[in-house]
């Protein structure tokens, strides 16, 4: 080979043998020297292949599945930064269709005078909704002239981590409201326990994410308006819209959760969950622009023009912007309609379907969005525990978690699956199949692996 170049050596030998595929890759020093684009390309791509299949993970609610025109639109535009609004100012325009779109499905008495933005997720929406609710609240009790050290945000135990994390990283003081066999969700129970004149605001979720439930946005409502009548206080609720932002307007539209209702201040949603677009997408839309202070949002004159920015992130992909305009236009309402309706079908089939295997009870049975939970039946003979059924899916590739409820349930083991537009109903079947075989084989051989032993215990 002597007088060949060191290129078509490489191309020439065989795939795995060439130099850098025959010896391991460096993992936390950078590498003294380049390889091959296409060395490097097959090294990840080969680790990479290690992850668990997305279409057979059933923890995420996030989209894994977009078609070929999504794919094209995403190729053409992942080299958008959503900040330069300047140099994009088309991509800036279709971020202010979209959430203009979202105003008008979430029934905003007037579209055109809602504010609202693109985010990374639904957790950096939720920390500009509570940030919004915080300042709002700073600055009426400054101008009342009274203490603004100690606001608190009143929610379920069982919100999402990105909560627990805006009161931390704010300083706000989190009101969990435990739920319970009686109260499955937040409902407006005792409200009043928990709401005082430093609450800065409610957050109802459309969609928990332990179960799927529904919390009842109008009765909350309702119970803070009893509040109001006797202590004078107004406490504005955020909707967590994560996941049914996205699917009650289309298969529960009479149900009322939205700016239908006049103490819902803002709500978010996932675009990249039931808004049926790649990972890196959320939004929140307020009723009206007076409900984002002013003070929040910072003009940056760097990227040319005079840019106003409310986000915790500065640069962010634009592409999935790109994504969920193309997303609202080829499904339209009646597409969104059809695909949640599909996915909802589904997961009440398997619902129902697991319901009747026996040894298991559903906590609800996915009518609300298409996410359910289920738990074992006591029985002391059995010897093994959902951790261990969760173990023997994954082995046949299916990823179903089990996992402890929140405060004052921890004792309460339930298994989850989030069914997406991706797993179609003959999908669903196998994975009843392979459920109903594991149980079998569980009941069998009893727990299997250490881990799950401990579970077990834990
Ligand atoms: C109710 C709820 N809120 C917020 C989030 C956070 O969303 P994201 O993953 O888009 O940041 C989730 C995610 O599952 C959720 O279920």
């Amino acid at each position: 080979m002597s007088g060949t170049p060191l290129r078509d050596v490489i191309s020439l030998n065989p795939l795995f043998a060439r130099p850098g595929e025959n010896t391991s890759a460096p993992r936390y020093t950078l590498p003294p020297d380049p390889m091959l684009p296409e060395t490097a390309y097959q090294i990840v791509h080969d680790e990479a292949m290690l992850d668990g299949n997305a279409r057979l993970n059933l923890a995420t609610f996030v989209s894994t599945w977009m078609d070929r025109w999504a794919d094209r639109l995403y190729s053409e535009s992942y080299d958008k930064n959503a900040i330069d609004k300047d140099e994009y100012p088309q991509t800036a325009a279709m971020e202010t269709y979209c959430w203009r779109m979202l105003a008008d499905l979430w029934h905003s008495p007037d579209p055109a005078g809602a504010i609202g933005c693109s985010t990374t997720g639904s957790s950096e929406a939720c920390m500009l909704g509570g940030l919004a609710l915080k300042r709002r609240w700073q600055e009426r009790r400054r101008a009342e002239g009274k203490p603004t050290d100690r606001p608190n945000l009143v929610m379920s135990s069982a919100v999402q981590v990105c909560w627990e994390k805006f009161c931390d990283y704010f300083d706000v003081e989190p009101r969990r409201v435990p739920i319970s066999l009686d109260h499955k969700v937040l409902d407006g129970w005792e409200l009043d326990r928990y709401v005082d004149e430093n609450t800065i605001g409610v957050v109802a979720i459309m969609g928990v994410t332990y179960t799927g439930m529904y919390e009842p946005v109008a009765q909350i409502a309702a119970a803070l308006d009893d509040i109001q009548a006797k202590t004078g206080l107004d406490v504005p609720i955020h909707v967590d819209g994560a996941s049914g932002g996205m699917i009650a307007p289309f298969i529960q539209p009479e149900l009322a959760w939205d700016f239908r209702i006049a103490r819902v201040a803002s709500i978010n949603t996932s675009g990249h969950k039931y808004g049926l677009v790649y990972p890196g997408l959320g939004w929140v839309v307020w009723r009206s622009a007076d409900l984002l202070p002013q003070s929040l949002i910072f003009k940056v004159s760097y990227l040319g023009g005079e840019m106003p920015t409310f986000a915790i992130n500065f640069s962010r992909p634009g592409a999935q912007v790109l994504l969920q305009y193309w997303a609202f236009l080829r499904f339209g309402f009646e597409g969104y309609r059809q695909v949640q309706q599909a996915t909802a079908d589904v997961a009440r089939h398997l619902a129902a379907e697991i319901a009747a295997m026996g040894p298991f009870e559903l906590w609800n049975d996915a009518s609300d969005i298409p996410v359910f939970a289920w738990m074992l039946k006591d029985d002391p003979a059995r010897a093994w525990t959902l951790y261990d059924l969760s173990d023997r899916l994954r082995m046949k590739g299916w990823q179903v978690p089990a996992y402890p409820m929140p405060a004052d349930l921890t004792g309460l083991t339930v298994q989850r699956i989030v069914v997406r537009n991706g797993l179609g109903m003959d999908l669903a079947d196998r994975l009843l199949d392979d459920i109903r075989t594991q149980a079998a084989y569980l009941d069998r051989t009893g727990a299997t692996s250490g881990e799950s032993a401990s579970a077990f215990h834990h």
